[in-house]
Order: C-alpha cells, then sequence, then structure tokens
C-alpha cells in the first residue's frame, strides 16, 4: 500500500472514531504557558448542552429550556481561556484540594503542621481560599471521552503532586461529568492519595436561571433541605457552631425569594454581604439526596440539587461587582447569580467537631453531585 493512503486510511478511521463520540470536541486556545486545552460539548435528547473545558475541569455553558422550550446559558463564564486565567472568581471551576476556607491558611495532621497560601482575607483575616494560589481550577486536567452506564461521559484526571500548595500526598484524583436525558448534569469525584491529607471537592458554578447576564438573582426562589447551618466569623471561617435556621434568615427549608431577608438586620448576613455560609444538609448517611430547589418565577426554570456531601455553600455572588464582562458582552451585577457548592463543612480540618475531611493511603474518596433543570 502507498504510504499516503495508508495514512489517509489511519487518518480517516480516526475521525471516524472522534465522530462516534457524541461528545465534540474543539479547541479552547492554549494557557499563557503554552499548554492546549479543549472545549466539550455534552448534549443529551431533551435541549439540554453542556460545554466543559479540560483548563480547571470547567464548566462553561449550561443550555437549560424555559417553561416553553427556550433555551438559555444559565451559568456565568468568559468567552476566553485568558478571561478564565486572568479574571474569574472560579466560574464554573472544579475547587480544591480544599473547597472554601482553611483558618490562618493551617492545619495540623498527624501532629504535623503545614502552611498554605493565604490568598485570601475577607474582614480583613487571612485565610487559604479554595486550594491556594494555583489550586484545581488552574490546571490542566487529561480529558478522556468515554461512556458510563450508557450514559456518554467527560472523564478528568489530575495528578496533585506531594507538597503542592502546601498539601500533603500525592494526590490522584477524577471527575466525571455526564448529561443524562432527565435533563440532570451528574458529577462523580474520585480520589486516592499516597499520604494522608485533607481533601474537599465542589464545583462552583455560578447559576442565573433568567440566562447569564440578565440581571440578579434576587428575585429566585431557593429551598435548601437543611435545618442546620455553621455561623461564621468576620473572617467568613466557621465558628465551630452548627446553629439551627429556624427563626432566622437561613431557614430556607420553605422557599423564600432570595431578596426577601438578604439585607435583613443579621450579623452573619451583614459579616458576608449577603448569603455565603454553609448549611448542613438533613440527610447524612452520605447517600445521593435532595439538598436544594431553585426556581425562577419568570422563565420557570428550575435547578434541583442532589448529592451525597453533608454541606451546601450557598452564596448569593456578594463579590460581584459589575466589573466583569461574561460570554454574551453583558455585565454581570452584583448578585448576578447564586453558586450552590456541594461540599464537606469550610475549615474542618481545623474542627474536630465538623465530619472529617482526612482521606488517608488506601481509601478511596467519592462524592456525586447531580444538577437537574426542568421548567414549570
Ligand atoms: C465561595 C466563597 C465566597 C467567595 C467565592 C469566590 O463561594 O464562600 O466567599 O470567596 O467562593 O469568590
Amino acid at each position: 500500500m502507498l504510504p499516503s493512503l495508508a495514512f489517509s486510511l489511519v487518518l480517516s478511521a480516526s475521525v471516524a472514531l472522534a465522530a462516534e463520540s457524541p461528545i465534540a470536541v474543539q479547541p479552547f486556545g492554549q494557557t499563557h504557558d503554552g499548554t492546549k486545552v479543549s472545549m466539550y460539548t455534552l448534549k443529551n435528547s431533551s435541549g439540554m448542552s453542556v460545554q466543559i473545558t479540560n483548563y480547571g475541569a470547567t464548566i462553561l455553558r449550561i443550555l437549560a429550556p424555559d417553561r416553553s422550550g427556550r433555551t438559555a446559558d444559565v451559568v456565568l463564564g468568559f468567552n476566553t481561556l485568558a478571561e478564565y486565567e486572568k479574571d474569574s472568581p472560579y466560574f464554573g471551576a472544579t475547587v480544591g484540594r480544599f473547597a472554601n476556607r482553611i483558618a490562618n491558611g493551617q492545619f495540623t495532621l498527624d501532629g504535623r503542621t503545614y502552611n498554605l497560601a493565604k490568598n485570601n482575607s475577607p474582614g480583613g483575616i487571612p485565610c487559604s481560599l479554595h486550594g491556594g494560589k494555583r489550586g484545581f481550577d488552574k490546571v490542566v486536567w487529561d480529558a478522556e471521552r468515554t461512556t458510563v452506564d450508557g450514559v456518554p461521559a467527560l472523564v478528568l484526571n489530575y495528578v496533585s503532586k506531594d507538597g503542592e500548595e502546601g498539601y500533603p500526598g500525592s494526590l490522584k484524583v477524577t471527575v466525571t461529568y455526564s448529561v443524562t436525558d432527565d435533563n440532570a448534569l451528574r458529577i462523580d469525584y474520585a480520589a486516592t492519595t499516597d499520604k494522608a491529607t485533607p481533601l474537599n471537592l465542589t464545583n462552583h458554578t455560578y447559576f442565573n436561571l433568567l440566562g447569564e447576564g440578565n440581571g440578579d438573582v434576587l428575585g429566585h426562589r431557593v429551598m435548601i433541605n437543611a435545618d442546620y447551618y455553621t455561623p461564621t466569623n468576620k473572617g467568613l471561617i466557621p465558628t465551630g457552631e452548627v446553629a439551627a435556621v429556624k427563626g432566622t434568615p437561613f431557614d430556607f427549608t420553605e422557599a423564600h425569594v432570595i431578596g426577601e431577608r438578604i439585607n435583613a438586620d443579621s450579623e452573619q448576613i451583614q459579616a458576608a454581604g449577603g448569603y455565603d455560609h454553609n448549611w448542613v444538609l438533613n440527610s447524612k448517611d452520605g447517600k445521593l439526596a435532595h439538598a436544594a430547589t431553585v426556581s425562577e418565577p419568570t422563565t420557570g426554570r428550575i435547578l434541583d440539587v442532589w448529592t451525597t456531601e453533608p454541606g451546601l455553600q450557598f452564596y448569593t455572588g456578594n463579590f460581584l461587582d459589575g466589573k466583569l464582562v461574561g460570554k454574551s458582552g453583558k455585565i454581570y451585577p452584583y448578585r448576578g447569580a447564586l453558586t450552590l457548592e456541594t461540599q464537606h463543612f469550610p475549615d474542618s480540618p481545623n474542627q474536630p467537631g465538623f465530619p472529617s475531611t482526612i482521606l488517608r493511603p488506601g481509601q478511596t474518596y467519592r462524592a456525586t453531585t447531580v444538577y437537574r433543570f426542568s421548567a414549570q
């Protein structure tokens, strides 16, 4: 066979293979240090489409239908990789090695004290936030398109080296994204380590069910399946107390419009500039359970969250300041989105009363979160 013919046969075979994967792939630029990254599109048969990049294992777009079947992109984000590298307040990102805050950027494990980057200081109180200076949101993950239980899945792998960002142990992390026909985005996390390490993974998607850039989320209705939350000090670090939500603006056991109590005369709300707290979910057995429902009355869009995690950080975009311009050229205003970060409780490595976040050699960390869209 002529070499050029052989080459074109091999080429067409690999093109055919790629064409067979229901997950389309296209370039998404290269990082400032020259690594090429891609954008993957996952679609289902019911009109939902999710785009993900392997930079930060980040969700770029979620197209979800409203009550008349019209789709809109309901998550905040940028069009270019450069903007993600420069400006992103964790838009859509996978957050690790430890999601949320660790007090004073320090913890002690098995008698040894570890120091982390102090990359955040709400209220002038320094802490380590979301994995440090270069957390899992800022690294390039290896991507593999596959099928899990008959559903197309994007598997993203990252190996975080021993000592990376000050954390002990070489940690292998896998995040698997799949989109099912009931309009659910499912995220499965798995990890193993060769030394004991704190671990807390989440996804930091900013949702706006009106469509990204279409104003603030104060009119969204929220229900959180939690009778307790973890109050924080001025540095947004849990005090260690687990407080009842009953009779406070933190009671979302029945749905409330966000704007109703967000300016309440509450020290907790004022210190955080809105909602930015960890709710202690009622389901405690580690099984996939319903955590929250968000609905937006004008479009009829509904987002339901299920998770195996014990906590949920409900954050109302209080640090968005109207300076970021998003995918469709619109400004992202103050409180222009909300996040529902399924997680273990913030600062757990320093809080003996909270569920443990320590992963040890020989154990496998597993967690699942499902974001399901519907309309009414
Ligand atoms: C989390 C934190 C917030 C804020 C955002 C990122 O939601 O709880 O305080 O740091 O991340 O801006």
